[in-house]
């Protein structure tokens, strides 16, 4: 499995990809092609360097969508937010999604971000359980959507301390 910065010419197989992973949670995705791919378009205005691809082989198979620039009117502040995560149902429960989120992470705190901030639809466990075990903490419900957290720093802090305390 290999990470890879996407650009736009991806704009097509991340289409595919996004409505594919989304089917029977159509209530949080555009079920459109079309405003799937203004949604997508959207992704990569909002930080170009931001899209992530996972492959096998050449196959795009998951991606995830992040933005380092993102002023959360939650916490007051700009973070690190992650727009989109994606991956393809028969790649899924093999460590995918987990290795985007993660390569997410750093990206934001290569950036001096100190937290992450996502919403995630009240019903879709697979994802909710996912952040959690990446250490997310659920906050407040806003319609069929439930925003998540994660300092980043504390991740840091926890990997000084683990580096001081070995032998
Ligand atoms: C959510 C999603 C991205 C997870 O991708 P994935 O590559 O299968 O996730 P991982 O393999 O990294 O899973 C890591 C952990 O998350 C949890 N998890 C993932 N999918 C789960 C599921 N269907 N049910 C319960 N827990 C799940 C598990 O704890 C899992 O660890 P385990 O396999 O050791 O038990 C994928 O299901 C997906 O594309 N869903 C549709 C799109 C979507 O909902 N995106 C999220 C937007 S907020």
């Amino acid at each position: 499995m290999i990470l890879k910065e996407l650009d736009k010419s991806y704009i097509r197989d991340m289409v595919r990809l996004y409505l594919s992973a989304y089917e029977g949670l159509e209530e949080y995705s555009y079920d459109h092609p079309s405003d799937a791919e203004d949604y997508i378009n959207w992704l990569f205005a909002r930080d170009s360097d931001g899209i992530i691809g996972a492959f096998d082989n050449k196959e795009l198979v998951g991606f995830i969508c992040i933005d380092k620039h993102w002023y959360s009117k939650r916490e007051r502040k700009t973070l690190g937010a992650i727009h989109e995560l994606v991956v393809a149902k028969a790649y899924r429960r093999k460590g995918i999604a987990t290795k985007l989120v993660n390569r997410a992470l750093e990206l934001f705190r290569e950036n001096g971000l100190d937290s992450t901030e996502l919403w995630a639809g009240v019903n879709n466990l697979a994802a909710i359980k996912l952040y959690e075990k990446l250490g997310f903490e659920a906050r407040e419900r806003y319609g069929k959507w439930v925003r998540m957290v994660s300092n980043l720093s504390f991740g840091e802090l926890r990997g000084e301390l683990l580096k001081n305390t070995a032998p």
